[in-house]
């Protein structure tokens, strides 16, 4: 199918979401902690505010925690939903999904439903609409809502998607809004060169802990330290373009990236951070520091919020940088896959994604973080190995064989499972990749 008229389809069903909406008076907003799920929050917060609705937004790390409602009212979830048909036919008030993930198992609604997810219409929810986009989608049809484009931009970018299809959409539109500005440029935070370069995670240069290099990086690239980010000029861009991949060449990265890294930035002109990669990792970190409000604040223009969000993004980038320079080391070979098992790590997920993009992108990169009894999978490949490898079958796969649960996307997925059964979860993830790679 066309992505145009998978996007109509889509808009379809998110016409039937504000439909729901419409109906109701008070809705219960339920969304995925991450920068997907907090653009998302805050695209369906403005939207319900101008349409003089009341709401509550709650974050939730995914649905195996609890959530509750009252009958009656509507029910809502962002970021979340499409995977767990079982839990979503046993809600018994009107429901709306507003997901990307793949469905698994077909819902049968107790009240209303409306089902808003690319898979569903024939279009990838892995590169082309990610929940912030379905949210989106949702919001033009519930009101004039063009400006919240920027905030979908925030959602793509921290669920590594591409500015294709449902995406390429947004963002067309975000330009024609006035909001959203396409420049030439090399996906870095703004402030001064040396230091985005330094403390960059995506693209993740490994310059820190390096400075002797990133200082030879710069000579050779003819390049001030000095500089602000945004201030380069077109010749500056092209040979700080050109060192960045001939760097990440040398570090054996998976090429797919480096088309998000090196070309087109997007500016967001309505957000408080216009830099589109800053603010994806500002809000990123406020997820991952477990202040979402801050970063819901943040999308939704509070002044107030944001100093606080750029230093927990300051200390996060940190945190993560001395992770991975710890436990790169202690990275297991498999037959098929690669793994890491930590005890209290920072967190699976920016480990994963960073090392299995830029490090170590031959394999795909199993991470696993043992906090008491439990421990949460990180799972990640790239799209090249993703065409054999799909991770959300092996992670749904290998995590109910150890009575846990697994899904997501097919190039990041994860699991949780119980502590006590991570060896064998592990033979079989390596097993089932084994068997999808052969
Ligand atoms: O936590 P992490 O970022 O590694 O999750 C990657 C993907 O796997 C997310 O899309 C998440 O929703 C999904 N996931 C899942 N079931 C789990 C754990 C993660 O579907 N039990």
């Amino acid at each position: 199918m066309s992505s145009i008229s998978g996007i109509s389809l889509l808009r379809e069903r998110a016409r039937k979401a504000a439909d729901l909406v419409e109906r109701h008076d008070f809705i219960r907003v339920y969304t995925h902690h991450d920068a997907d799920g907090i653009s998302a929050g805050a695209i369906i917060a403005k939207a319900l505010l101008r349409a003089g609705k009341s709401f509550q937004i709650s974050f939730l790390k995914g649905l195996n925690e609890s959530f509750d409602y009252e009958k009656g009212e509507l029910l809502l979830f962002a970021d979340m939903g499409s995977g767990y048909a079982d839990l979503m036919s046993e809600v018994d008030t009107d429901l709306v999904i507003l997901d990307h993930h793949i469905p698994n198992g077909e819902i049968q609604p107790k009240r209303n439903l409306a089902h808003v997810n690319p898979h569903l219409v024939g279009m990838d929810g892995t590169y082309e609409l990610s929940a912030s986009g379905v949210s989106y989608f949702f919001a033009t049809e519930l009101g004039r809502n063009r400006d919240l484009a920027s905030m979908a931009v925030v959602g793509m970018l921290g669920d590594k998607q591409k500015i294709i299809g449902g995406n390429a959409e947004i963002v067309r539109e975000g330009i024609e809004a006035g909001v959203i500005e396409e420049k030439k440029g090399v996906a870095l935070h703004s402030g001064k060169l040396r230091d985005a370069l330094l403390k960059s995670l995506e693209p993740y240069l490994d310059f820190y802990g390096r400075e002797e290099e990133l200082k030879e990086f710069l000579r050779k690239a003819r390049l001030d330290g000095d500089r602000d980010v945004d201030n380069l000029d077109d010749d500056e861009i092209r040979r700080l373009a050109d060192a960045v991949v001939l760097r990440l060449l040398q570090m054996k990265t998976y090429t797919g990236v480096f088309e998000q890294i090196v070309g087109k930035r997007l500016i967001l002109k309505n957000m408080l951070v216009k830099n589109s990669v800053m603010l994806t990792d500002v809000v990123n970190s406020c997820g991952r520091a477990g202040v979402m409000s801050i970063a819901l604040s943040l999308l939704l223009g509070d002044v107030d919020s944001l100093n606080k969000a750029i230093k927990i993004n300051d200390d996060y980038t940190i945190q993560v940088l001395e992770e991975l320079k710890r436990r790169r080391d202690e990275v297991r070979e498999g037959f098929c896959i690669r793994y890491l098992v930590m005890e209290d790590g920072l967190s699976a997920s920016p480990i994963a994604t960073t090392l299995s993009r830029y490090i170590m992108a031959d394999k795909p990169l199993i991470v696993v973080n043992i906090k008491n009894e439990y421990a949460k999978v990180s799972a990640r490949t790239n799209e090249d190995l993703a065409r054999r490898v799909d991770l959300a079958e092996v992670m749904k796969v290998a995590a109910e064989k150890v009575g846990g649960r697994g899904g997501g996307h097919r190039v990041a997925a994860g699991a949780n499972i119980s502590a006590e059964k991570v060896d064998e979860f592990l033979k079989e993830v390596d097993r089932l990749c084994c068997a999808m790679l052969a």
